[in-house]
């Protein structure tokens, strides 16, 4: 039996416990992986979790551990030593923990098939939290300027207050990275000028619950081209599969 899980602080109802127990039923490896919630109170706990599970061969992270695993690990892919988080992490056979980011998997993923081969110039990237960092990696290795819009002055280029419409009207890319819009809270929107919106412009939410979200709904009034989080949740989840079974 291989085990694999969650650890974060608060797990409720995770998409992950979900998607790995219905990906394991379909392919018939029910009998041999198992996908379990481990709720931490504190980071310190992750070793006697790993050493009271000996048949963990690797675990996702969620919120608040992805900075604070870090030293609990023995190595990092350059990607997740490159942003300073880490989402999955694999258990080698000797025991070593290997740390990797597979937001920028998904990132990466939903920006390919959200533009095509459309050369976007500059973005706008919404919010300054560990969603942010992925979406800002993927942005420059693409070539994509970009501003990072966040409601406090010192964490940003930009406040939303100062938010022209021209700048708007200018970024053909703008990426939430914010949980405004998310469940429950579904009636609400990233304050932005919605109306300096084009069929030129391309949105990207990385909410995913409602999987069409306000952001998504203005953008397309106005007739840009929009996507959801969710894409980027199902390609996170199988990047980390595929680290799992190398
Ligand atoms: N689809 C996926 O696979 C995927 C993966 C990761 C995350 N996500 C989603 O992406 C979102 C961000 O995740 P995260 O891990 O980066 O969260 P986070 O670390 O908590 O950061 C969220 C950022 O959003 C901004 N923010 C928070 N509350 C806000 C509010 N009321 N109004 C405006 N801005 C606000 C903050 O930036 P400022 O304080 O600088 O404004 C904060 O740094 C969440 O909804 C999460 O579910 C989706």
């Amino acid at each position: 039996m291989r085990q694999f899980g969650l650890i974060g602080r608060k797990l409720g109802h995770s998409f992950s416990a979900k998607y790995f127990a219905e990906k394991f039923e379909r392919e018939g490896l029910s009998s041999d992986c198992s996908y379990l919630l481990y709720e931490l109170p504190e980071i310190e706990r992750v070793e006697e979790f790993i050493a009271s599970t000996p048949s963990l061969a690797g675990f996702n992270v969620t919120i608040p551990y992805k900075q604070q695993i870090i030293p609990y690990l023995d190595d990092l892919s350059d990607e997740a030593r490159d942003i300073g988080a880490v989402n999955c992490v694999k258990i080698l056979s000797d025991g070593r923990r290997v740390g990797y980011n597979t937001d920028v998997v998904g990132v990466r993923s939903s920006l390919e098939s959200l533009l095509g081969d459309v050369a976007v110039e500059s973005a706008l990237i919404l919010g300054t939290g560990g969603a942010s960092q992925a979406v800002r990696y993927v942005l420059a290795e693409r070539g994509i300027g970009y501003k990072i819009v966040s409601r406090d002055k010192e964490r940003g280029d930009v406040t939303y207050d100062e938010l022209t419409s021209e700048v708007v009207a200018a970024s053909k890319l703008i990426v939430n990275c914010s949980p405004v819009g998310m469940y429950p809270a579904v009636e609400q929107a990233p304050v932005i000028d919605y109306g300096a919106l084009s069929d030129g412009h391309f949105l990207f939410d990385l909410v995913y619950n409602p999987e069409i979200t306000r952001f998504m709904e203005f953008g397309a009034a106005q007739g840009a081209h929009t996507l959801s989080g969710l894409d980027m949740l199902y390609a996170q989840a199988e990047a980390a599969w595929k680290i799992w079974n190398e």
